[in-house]
């Protein structure tokens, strides 16, 4: 009991103390600023301008070792195709200035797939390169004043609904190992795939976003934290087809061989909708492991799920020291959930003993209204998921509700508890120091 006391104090402090939220600095203002203008950019919403912002990042870099550099993106509409940050760089969109990606798809270049996930993840092979990419980069500001940046999905959406995809769908940004990146300040608005894609990244800092997709927009997402550490975002609304955020580390074989999780990450203060996905979801890709990830504060609304773990065979890794603590939700049919039999594999090459673990998931101090079913929990029966932990929760049930509960292959405890939980959730745990650690359960 004292080792799982320690285990979360230490667990919460690390979540608090490693600067996340708490601790980022504004971003110094960069001492040169250039304007796409000077670049002979044409905001008329129909000249491409992609040798202009090609051209400016190029020049740009030239500051890299001066303080570094501002690309200023004035008031227009600014159509282009896809292009490549360096590092050093501030993107900064003017109020009234938006990026329109460009639609036709034989404009996009198409990259390697990411090692960690083998393959594209919704067709095999290659990926088309995102609309705004970093690699390798240090110290990378996209920012504004509610400039938007406009993926122009639909073309992509129609694309993956009639199974005409020759290659995975874009995001809007992707940042691949790059350390120190701030996106704020901004409006993202229909991508193709997922608004945000930090993978492989250190020190991500997102705040102060609207992101938004229509609901039946297929498997949109907005920020998915991909094998990224120190990772915090907060103060951020979300409306997405699929889920708002998603907490990922790579797929089977190989997410396993690549080893690299997601961990200490931050999300407090958003308001999230997803339509036909979850507002927060771990997985199902999570190969890499996921562990150490407080989500604090957050309004969820209008969804299908809240709080979704998702995993599966095959997939090895883990999902471990969650806490997810003052939650509100409205209107969203499934408030928690966790299941092992979710997703699909890369190929047939992926190990079926390869089981992942799920351990110490903390949901603490939730209010719900219109609830259909309060939390729906399915274990793997060769590898159950262990402490799994609730306390102080309130959902109000809707009266189309039949059984509030599913329960299978789980174990957790749980304490002043509305509706009251399966008893699959009455097991002595860990649970019972993590929940009073907080001070909030005193009488338990
Ligand atoms: C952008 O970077 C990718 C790899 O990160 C590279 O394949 C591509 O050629 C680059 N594009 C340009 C225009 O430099
Ligand atoms: C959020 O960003 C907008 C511009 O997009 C700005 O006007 C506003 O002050 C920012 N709010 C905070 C709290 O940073
Ligand atoms: C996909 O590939 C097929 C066959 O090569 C080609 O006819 C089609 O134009 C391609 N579609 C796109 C969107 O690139
Ligand atoms: C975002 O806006 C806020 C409020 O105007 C400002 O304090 C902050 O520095 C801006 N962020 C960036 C990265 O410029
Ligand atoms: C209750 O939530 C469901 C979604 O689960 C939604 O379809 C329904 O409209 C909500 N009812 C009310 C009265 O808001
Ligand atoms: C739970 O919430 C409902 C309103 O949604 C309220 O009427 C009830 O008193 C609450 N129960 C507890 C034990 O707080």
């Amino acid at each position: 009991m004292l080792v799982a006391l320690l285990l979360l104090l230490s667990l919460s402090n690390e979540v608090r103390v490693n600067g996340l939220c708490e601790h980022n600095p504004a971003p110094k203002p960069r001492p040169h600023t250039v304007s796409i203008l000077e670049f002979g950019a044409v905001g008329d919403g129909k000249t491409l301008n992609t040798i202009a912002f090609q051209n400016a990042i190029f020049y740009l870099k030239s500051f890299a070792d001066k303080g570094g550099a501002q690309l200023y993106v004035p008031p227009g509409t600014w159509l282009t195709k896809s292009f490549n940050l360096t590092s050093h760089l501030t993107l900064f969109l003017e109020k009234g200035a938006v990026i329109l990606g460009s639609q036709d798809p034989f404009h996009w270049e198409v990259v390697d797939p990411l090692p960690s996930y083998g393959r594209g993840v919704e067709v095999p092979g290659g990926r088309y390169q995102s609309l705004i990419n970093g690699y390798m980069l240090d110290d990378v500001v996209i920012t504004g004043n509610s400039g938007i940046i406009d993926g122009m999905g639909l073309a992509w959406w129609e694309l993956f609904s009639s199974h005409s995809l020759n290659y995975s769908r874009p995001h809007i940004i992707e940042l691949v190992a790059s350390d120190h990146v701030v996106v704020s300040n901004l409006t993202f608005l229909n991508a193709p795939s997922y608004s945000i894609h930090p993978v492989y990244c250190s020190n991500v800092h997102i705040y102060n976003v609207s992101i938004s997709a229509p609901p039946e927009s297929p498997y949109t997402i907005g920020i998915v934290p991909d094998s990224s550490d120190h990772v915090c975002i907060e103060d951020c609304v979300i409306e997405t087809g699929y889920d708002a955020i998603a907490l990922k580390s790579g797929w089977d074989e190989y997410g396993i061989a690549y080893g690299r999780p997601t961990e200490n990450v931050h999300i407090r203060r958003v308001h999230l909708q997803a339509s036909s996905g979850s507002t927060v979801a771990f997985g199902s890709d999570m190969s890499g492991g996921i562990s150490n990830i407080l989500v604090e504060n957050v309004y969820l609304y209008n969804s299908r799920s809240g709080i979704e773990f998702r995993t599966m065979r095959g997939r090895g890794g883990y999902i471990k020291e969650i806490v997810i603590s003052e939650v509100e939700m409205e209107n969203i049919y499934t408030a928690m959930a966790a299941t092992g039999y979710c997703g699909s594999h890369p190929d047939d090459k992926f190990d079926p003993d390869a089981l992942p673990l799920l351990d110490h998931i903390i949901f603490q101090d939730m209010i719900g209204t219109n609830i259909t079913v309060a939390g729906s929990f399915a274990g793997l029966q060769e590898s159950p998921f262990t402490n799994i932990c609730l306390s102080n929760i309130n959902l109000s049930i809707n009266a189309v509700s039949s059984i509030p509960w599913e329960c299978s292959n789980i174990f957790g405890f749980s304490n002043s508890v509305l509706p009251k939980p399966c008893p699959d959730l009455e097991t002595l745990s860990d649970c019972l120091s993590l929940l009073s650690v907080k001070g909030k359960t005193s009488d338990m």
